[in-house]
């Protein structure tokens, strides 16, 4: 069964994926790259802004989540390092979700190189996984199963040479746009959005946006603990009643060189 499927439905978990890929013969290298520990090593997504506005406090130190099929930032919880939920409407749920995802090649026979695609858990109950995707047309970051991005901009994802970074297609063009107060409600209150300015133009001086407030930005990898990647997993693991091969395991230590920077 294709990668794809699982990932849009509702049965995926990391360890699914990894095996999907496995059974999948045409992406030799899919399982080259999911081999990679490194790669999937699961993490969540802060965002710095030093643009020059009077509102760059309201991203910077942000965190990113997933809500409504769209890309968004929200203030952060410095001590448990959640999203704060928007005070001025009522607590959404479920609760915004936090990005959480990792590298793994996007299933594309038509992608020549493959591309390496970015994934997240979009719920944790059921646990599922979605790509992270830019919107070809309105340069937005979106989420969906396959069918949704693969006319889209899928990848290549990577990171900067410190790994600190989140990089598209090289570069970290990452800009947040205000989407205004008009909808608030039907957002959950989200108001930044995340975009990626492919042209580094600033969104066409901000005419792609209707004019909004575009500021520069850039999201910081923040690996999860060993214990909190390995608690999902169990937690994952038992809802889908799924019996995660030994192989599996290996996945959620830390590779060696993530030990060696945090000794
Ligand atoms: C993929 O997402 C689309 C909406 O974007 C939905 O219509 C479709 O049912 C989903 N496919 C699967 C296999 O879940
Ligand atoms: C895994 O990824 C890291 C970081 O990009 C790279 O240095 C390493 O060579 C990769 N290992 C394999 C086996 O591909
Ligand atoms: C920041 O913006 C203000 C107003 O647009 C401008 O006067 C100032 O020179 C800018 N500062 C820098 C460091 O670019």
């Amino acid at each position: 069964m294709p990668l794809g499927l699982f990932l849009g439905g509702c049965i995926t978990a990391i360890p699914v994926v990894t095996g999907v890929a496995e059974g999948v013969s045409h992406q030799k290298k899919q399982n080259e790259e999911a081999a990679n520990e490194t790669r999937m090593v699961k993490f969540n997504l802060d965002v710095f802004c030093a643009a020059n506005s009077s509102r760059k406090g309201e991203v910077n130190g942000g965190i990113v989540v997933l809500r409504h099929d769209k890309v968004w930032i929200l203030p952060k919880d410095p001590t448990t390092h959640q999203p704060i939920p928007p005070i001025s409407s009522p607590s959404p749920t479920p609760p915004l979700h936090p990005f959480a995802g990792f590298y793994i090649q996007y299933p594309d026979d038509n992608r020549n190189p493959p591309e390496r695609g970015l994934v997240s858990t979009i719920s944790d109950d059921p646990p599922m996984l979605n790509w992270i995707y830019m919107d070809r047309t309105t340069q937005e970051l979106r989420y969906g199963n396959r069918t949704a991005s693969i006319a889209h901009v899928v990848g290549a994802w990577d990171w900067t040479d410190d790994e600190a970074g989140l990089v598209l297609e090289g570069r970290e063009l990452f800009v947040a746009v205000d989407e205004g107060e008009a909808g608030m409600e039907e957002r959950s209150g989200l108001r930044w959005a995340l975009y990626f300015d492919r042209y580094d133009d600033k969104l066409g001086r901000g005419k792609m946006v209707g004019g909004r407030e575009v500021l520069e930005c850039s999201l910081e990898r923040r690996v999860l603990s060993e214990e909190l990647q390995l608690k999902q997993q169990q937690e994952a693991d038992k809802k889908m009643q799924v019996k995660s091969s030994g192989g599996m395991k290996t996945q959620f230590t830390a590779p060696a060189a993530e030990q060696k920077r945090r000794n």
